[in-house]
């Protein structure tokens, strides 16, 4: 009965509702704006014949929603299944697939301050209240920042109060908390690539009302002003690939613009996929309730691929961006990846062991790497294929379990390097030892080694 009425949206007897909330009751409801009363209606099919019973109906979308530590309560707007139409352009999105990705790879250290931009219903900001000090969350939206208010509300009075302290504050991206510091910053922003087309609607939720990617850009440009040494910001993007250029060299213009502008972060980019601008353009004229075939989906389905045209853009690439603001001095770190299959979930944990091994490999030199007793990490399978009856494998392949799920072609070098990989010995004793037994100059197995035991190390197969 709570699904259909908060979820699907669909009218339910007050009398019902009066059974499913015994404690809060109708009135309870009402007086918190959750529901509204309507006119007495005739007879409630899937609920119970009331005759002269009042009709229930929800202000908004309510449900439950969780972490291993909490169980949470988040009200938003009703979707677009309830609502059975076009959204509202001050629409507040509830919990979605992009929410959770997120949610999933943030690293969840214990942090002093932490901040949520374009918080919406606040999902992110309850994430942060298991494990920040204090929390600032910030939204261009009045309505976005009213349903996160709310939802902490929510949770505080669930949890006896012990919510860390909790700042709402409005306005346009980093504006809001221009000179404060924070230790995580993370977002899940306006990303969607909109078309600047007076006929299309512009859906505060997905549009920060700039063209192209340069909302994203922007983040990536100012985020480390509000960063502390050693802070981390975690976001969602998407990125424009013109003709002739790949996604790399896209990030790698940002990442210098960002550098030559103040202090430089490390970054780690995955890109998750890339579409064309077709694709694309389906997925977004269709989101917000524009039925496939209807006027309204194609004129929006063409008005992206002429925006996409006009700047040459050949592929959209969407992805999760880590950026840390190293500690110290020293030379910035970069790994631009890219993983299309199942990750580990939450990635969180794998993030932060990526960022900590990437540090610590940009602070040692290859006589460091070559000094430590790596292990292969318990989540590292082989696999070896061969021609039928043949002794020697023709492919062997490294796969890691968890993380990245990475999978490496490793030569006979790599191989037999991961095969004695226990924590005993160094590096350099076992690379060294695999070059006698094979016949090979030690130095040049020291020189071909290091660059894969580093990228094994920086993603966690060698720990
Ligand atoms: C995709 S929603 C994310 C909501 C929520 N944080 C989550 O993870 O599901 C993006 C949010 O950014 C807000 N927003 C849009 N433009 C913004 C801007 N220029 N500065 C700050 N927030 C903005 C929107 O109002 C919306 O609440």
């Amino acid at each position: 009965m709570l699904v259909r009425l908060f979820t699907l949206g669909r009218p339910v007897a007050a009398s019902a509702l009066a059974e499913a909330l015994p404690t809060l009751g109708v009135d309870g409801a009402v007086a918190l704006g959750l529901v509204r009363l309507g006119a007495a209606r005739a007879g409630f099919a899937h609920d119970r014949p009331a005759t002269s019973d009042r009709e229930a109906v929800a202000t908004c979308d309510l449900r439950p929603y969780g972490d291993d530590a909490h169980d949470w309560w988040v009200a938003s707007d009703l979707s677009e299944l309830a609502v059975g139409g076009p959204l509202r352009p001050d629409h507040v999105l509830g919990i979605g697939g992009a929410s959770t990705t997120l949610a999933s790879w943030t690293v969840r250290r214990p942090v002093d301050r932490a901040l949520d931009l374009g918080t919406g219903c606040g999902v992110q900001a309850l994430h942060l209240t298991g494990h920040a000090g204090a929390i600032v969350a910030t939204d261009i939206s009045e309505r976005a920042l009213a349903y996160a208010a709310f939802n902490v509300a929510l949770a505080a009075s669930a949890r006896s109060g012990d919510v860390p302290p909790f700042e709402l504050l409005a306005g346009d991206l980093l504006d809001p908390v221009a000179g404060q510091r924070f230790s995580l910053v993370v977002s899940n922003p306006p990303f969607v690539i909109t078309p600047r087309d007076e006929d299309l609607p512009l859906y505060e939720y997905r549009d920060g009302g700039r063209a192209g990617d340069t909302l994203v850009r922007s983040l990536v440009r100012q985020v480390g002003t509000v960063l502390e040494p050693g802070g981390v910001a975690q976001f969602l993007g998407n990125w424009e690939v013109p003709a002739g250029r790949t996604w790399r060299d896209v990030w790698g213009d940002w990442l210098e613009e960002q550098a030559s502008d103040g202090v430089a972060l490390d970054a780690w980019v995955v890109q998750r996929e890339s579409q064309d601008p077709a694709e694309y353009a389906e997925l977004w004229a269709r989101d917000g309730g524009a039925q496939p075939g209807s006027e309204a989906h194609s004129r929006m389905y063409a008005a992206w691929l002429r925006d996409f045209a006009s700047r040459d853009v050949v592929r959209v690439g969407f992805g999760v961006v880590t950026l840390q603001r190293p500690a110290t001095d020293r030379p910035v770190w970069r790994s631009l990846d890219e993983a299309h299959g199942p990750v580990a979930a939450p990635m969180g944990p794998a993030v932060d062991a990526g960022l900590r091994a990437r540090t610590w490999l940009a602070e040692h030199s290859d006589d460091d790497v070559l000094d430590v007793a790596w292990s292969c990490a318990s989540d590292v399978t082989e696999e070896r294929h061969g021609r039928p009856g043949a002794e020697d494998p023709s492919v062997i392949l490294v796969r890691q379990g968890g993380g990245l799920g990475r999978v490496v072609r490793a030569g006979t070098l790599l191989a037999a390097y991961l095969g004695v990989a226990e924590g005993e010995l160094t590096a350099r004793a076992a690379l060294d030892a695999i070059a006698t037994v094979l016949g090979l100059d030690p130095d040049q197995v020291r020189a071909e080694a290091v660059p894969a035991l580093r990228d094994l190390v920086a993603d966690g197969l060698l720990v």
